[in-house]
Formats: structure tokens, C-alpha cells, sequence
């Protein structure tokens, strides 16, 4: 083999792969525009800003840390591949008479916002996480928790729970470290520990969890990354 020959395969054996994995992504994601709503389709002007408040990058590596994807997707995905859109509390709301926005849709770029890696996940053996945020809402509200403690007593023990009492979601008491008692008021979660003990969440803990709540999809999307193409319902109000 010539030397020619031994660069050309080289180049083609490494060149081929990083220009179509790496340089053209990297170019489409720049190049996207900032979406804008329009009055003919989303019933409203103006900028789409996402919005996503918590500790997202410190949640996310310790999402990551604790192989959470394994088990668990973040991808809504399109009617066409899957019913995921039309799953309860999946992909968004539902319009209701409080809340006429529908805003189920498909996963996109700015979900991930804020994030060094989209979890899209490896499995689905536990549910989609992508609105994982409002459904802790409601199941904090049934239980008569906060939405934080329900995530520390389900991620203490998934099991706990009368519903899921068959859960194969993990412990992790590496999310959380046991201290003395001294009384502290509302410091300790409702989680056994020994006597004049009491359970309280690590930073990690704290970390995941705010990350856990930041994924909600409440917010109106433009009608052009909006999936369902909610054109009727935006035109009527
Ligand atoms: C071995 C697979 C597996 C791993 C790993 C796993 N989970 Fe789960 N998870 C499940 C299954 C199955 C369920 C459904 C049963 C239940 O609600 O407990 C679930 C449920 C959940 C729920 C409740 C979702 C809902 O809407 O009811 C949350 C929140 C959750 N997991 C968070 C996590 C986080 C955070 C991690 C990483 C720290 C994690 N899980 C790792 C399997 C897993």
C-alpha cells in the first residue's frame, strides 16, 4: 500500500464519520432561528423563550451519575413512531377549562436546554421523565406532601409506596445522609430513621431533585415546533 493510498484511507475512515456525526449536527443546531409566535397560528405575537428554572446542570450529572437514563427516556416522540403524545401527562397538558393551552407535543431541542448531554435514555423499564415535573405536582397533592419531599421519599424508597409497592426504581441513600436530631423544624423527610436520627437530603439529593422538577412541559410552544399542529384551537380563541 502507498503512502497515498494509507492517507486517503485514513482520512475517509476518520474524516467521513466526524464531519457527519459531529461538524454537520453542530452546524444544524446553530443555525436554528429563534421561533416566534405568530397571530394567525398560536393566537398571539412575540418571542418563544424557554423557560426552566432549577439546578439543571448540576441535577443532570448527577442524573447521569446515578445511570437514571438507563431506566428512564426524556423523548416525547412523534405521533408517526409512537402513541407518547396522546399518553396522560406525558408530553404536556391537555387543554381543560382552567388551562385551554394544549401544550402536548413532541420533544425538542430547547427541552434540553441548559443541559451538556440530552438524556434521551437507553430503556423505557420505568416511565418517560420528560414531564415528570407536573406529575410530581399532582401526586404531591394527593399525598399531602411537598413535591420535593414526594421525589426524596420515592427516590429513599420506591417501594414505599401502597401503588408501586412491586417498584423496581432503586434506592439511592447515596442521595441523602443521616444526622442527629436536635429538633431542627422541617428539616427531616418523612423517611424512617433511627431513633434521635432523621434523614435529610445530600446537596446531590438536592440537586437531582431540583433538576427532576425544572422538566415540566406547561408552556405554549410555537405552532411550528408544536407537533400537534393545534392550529384549530389557537385560531378559535
Ligand atoms: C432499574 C430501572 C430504573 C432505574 C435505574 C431508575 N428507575 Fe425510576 N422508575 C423505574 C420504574 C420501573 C418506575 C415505575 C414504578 C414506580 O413509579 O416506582 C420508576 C419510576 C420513577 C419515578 C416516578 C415516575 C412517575 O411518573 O410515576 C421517578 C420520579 C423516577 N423513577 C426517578 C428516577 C431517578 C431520578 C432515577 C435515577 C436516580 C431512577 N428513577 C432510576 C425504574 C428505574
Amino acid at each position: 500500500m502507498s503512502f497515498k493510498t494509507f492517507m486517503i484511507g485514513l482520512i475517509a475512515t476518520f474524516g467521513v464519520p466526524l464531519l457527519l456525526l459531529v461538524v454537520v449536527p453542530h452546524a444544524v443546531l446553530k443555525s436554528v432561528d429563534p421561533l416566534e409566535f405568530t397571530e394567525k397560528d398560536d393566537g398571539r405575537e412575540g418571542i418563544y423563550v424557554p423557560k426552566r428554572p432549577g439546578r439543571i446542570e448540576d441535577g443532570a450529572a448527577v442524573y447521569a451519575a446515578e445511570g437514571c437514563y438507563i431506566c428512564h427516556t426524556q423523548l416525547i416522540r412523534p405521533t408517526f413512531a409512537g402513541s407518547d403524545v396522546w399518553r396522560p401527562d406525558w408530553a404536556g397538558l391537555a387543554p381543560t377549562v382552567d388551562q385551554p393551552v394544549d401544550t402536548r407535543r413532541e420533544t425538542n431541542i430547547f427541552d434540553y436546554r441548559g443541559e451538556d448531554f440530552a438524556q434521551i435514555g437507553l430503556t423505557r423499564t420505568g416511565p418517560d421523565l420528560s414531564n415528570v415535573g407536573l406529575r410530581v405536582d399532582r401526586y404531591a397533592a394527593e399525598t399531602g406532601l411537598t413535591p420535593e419531599n414526594w421525589l426524596y421519599w420515592h427516590l429513599w424508597d420506591a417501594r414505599a409506596k401502597p401503588a408501586t409497592y412491586w417498584s423496581v426504581c432503586p434506592s439511592y441513600p447515596q442521595l441523602f445522609k443521616t444526622v442527629p436530631d436536635y429538633g431542627q423544624a422541617g428539616a427531616g423527610l418523612p423517611l424512617d430513621a433511627p431513633d434521635g436520627k432523621m434523614v435529610v437530603p445530600s446537596d446531590r439529593g438536592r440537586a437531582i431533585v431540583s433538576y427532576l422538577l425544572s422538566l415540566k412541559k406547561n408552556d405554549q410552544v410555537p405552532y411550528s415546533i408544536n407537533y400537534r399542529r393545534n392550529k384549530k384551537r389557537a385560531s378559535e380563541q
